[in-house]
């Protein structure tokens, strides 16, 4: 974190007062640290305290009453190498969400070109609302690392989600992505993400329910460390909107063969998070096929294995990654894809996880590599996990 300027935004919530012990963190790792807070954050901890220790002064009102000063939070914003809201509180949240600019805490998180960090802090029944988890996912959507409350016993008493995440663990994550940042600039990464479409005939097509949503993820997430990423894509509804990502559309496992091999000549990593169809039909009609007898036979034939294929042209120094989603005996079928497809690690997902699978936000993955290292994860948004796949990618180099 050297060098490193930070802008710490600060909410009106019972956790304020971890803003004190990550101040001083920020500034023993090197960091220089500029406080906004809230005027509610105010009644929980002093400007003095946090001018203090962050050894600037604090900002809370466009003007500073006491010499007429305007506080412009454009250049606050512009200032700093990353922001980070902690505690953020649900109220904070919703207004991040919605671009309502009424303090000079939002308004520099609207001017603020660096990456935002936000760590939310509330009790658990407004954690848990519908309101909130969805202003949690449109945060995420606009680049937002979101860093998820713990589970404890609150200031109402009640026990469960929502203690602001500790000071020591937030600075690890800052440090990490600064790490990652700096591994991940001039690395070339291919994503392929989505479910292919096998055509039958002109209308119809074999399909099959991959969202594409990880694969997405994983995209916008190295694209927001600094790599340039390759997204071949099967059909799906999203839009990989950073500007490092280059977004190629295919539809049939042939064209995401051969868009894939094209690109993997020339990239460090590749992440084969999309579901493949295994056949495909043997002929393909040019006309619509007509209803006629009562049965219907399509004779289908092997597609090729991307990740098989890519496993074996791997030269030294590139790393493959591949995802199994399974149904039974999943760590087994897990480790013999890493073999025959010559992985560096998989991802693994089970469908007897609540919470993971086709279409949803969140994901429950164990990943497993080549020197059988297991390691089991938290059920967490897409976004999360996509982070998490990252820093093992990461550690494998
Ligand atoms: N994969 C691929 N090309 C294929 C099939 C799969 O690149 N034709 C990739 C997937 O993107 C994934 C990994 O291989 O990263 C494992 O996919 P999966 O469908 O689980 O494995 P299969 O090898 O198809 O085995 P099976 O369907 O029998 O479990």
């Amino acid at each position: 974190m050297k060098g490193k300027k930070v802008i710490l935004g600060v909410t009106g919530s019972i956790a304020a007062y971890k803003a004190a012990i990550f101040v001083r963190l920020l500034i023993k790792a090197g960091a220089e640290v500029k406080v906004i807070m809230t005027s509610a954050a105010t009644e929980f901890i002093t400007p003095l305290t946090l001018a203090t220790l962050s050894k600037n002064p604090v900002s809370i009102d466009f003007f500073d009453s006491s010499n007429g000063d305007w506080d412009s939070h454009v250049e606050l914003g512009l200032w700093a190498d990353v922001m980070v809201i902690a505690p953020a509180t649900a109220n904070t949240m919703a207004k991040m969400a919605n671009g309502i600019a009424c303090n000079l805490l939002l308004t520099t998180y609207l001017s603020a070109r660096c990456p935002v960090f936000v760590a939310a802090a509330m009790d658990l029944d407004m954690y848990q609302h519908p309101s909130t988890l969805h202003n949690i996912e449109i945060l995420q959507s606009y680049g937002n690392q979101f860093i998820e409350a713990s589970s404890g016993e609150l200031a109402s008493g009640l026990i469960g989600q929502g203690r602001m995440e500790e000071p020591e663990l937030i600075l690890a994550k800052l440090q990490s992505f600064f790490d990652g940042k700096k591994k991940l600039i001039g690395k070339s990464v291919l994503v392929t993400a989505g479910p292919t479409y096998e055509p039958i005939d002109p209308v119809r097509f074999i399909g099959n329910h991959s969202s594409g949503k990880m694969g997405y993820a994983i995209a916008e997430e190295l694209a927001k460390q600094g790599a340039k990423v390759s997204l071949v894509s099967g059909p799906t509804s999203l839009k990989a909107s950073h500007p490092n990502i280059e977004t190629i559309l295919v539809q049939s496992a042939q064209e995401m063969y051969d868009a894939s091999t094209q690109v993997f000549e020339n990239t460090d990593v590749a992440i084969m998070s999309a579901a493949v169809a295994d056949y495909t039909p043997a002929i393909q009609l040019d006309k619509k096929m007509k209803r006629k007898s009562k049965e219907l036979h399509i004779e289908l034939v092997a597609t090729k294995d991307i990740a098989a294929e890519l496993g074996a042209r791997k030269k030294p120094k590139q790393l493959l990654i591949g995802f199994a989603l399974e149904t039974n005996n999943e760590e087994e079928n897990a480790r013999k894809k890493i073999l025959s497809k010559n992985l560096d690690f998989i991802v693994l997902n089970s469908l007897q996880d609540a919470g993971a699978g086709f279409g949803k936000d969140t994901n429950k993955i164990t990943i497993i590599d080549k020197n059988n290292k297991k390691e089991i994860f938290e059920l967490k948004s897409k976004t999360e996990v996509a982070y998490d796949i990252i820093q093992k990618m990461l550690s494998m180099e």
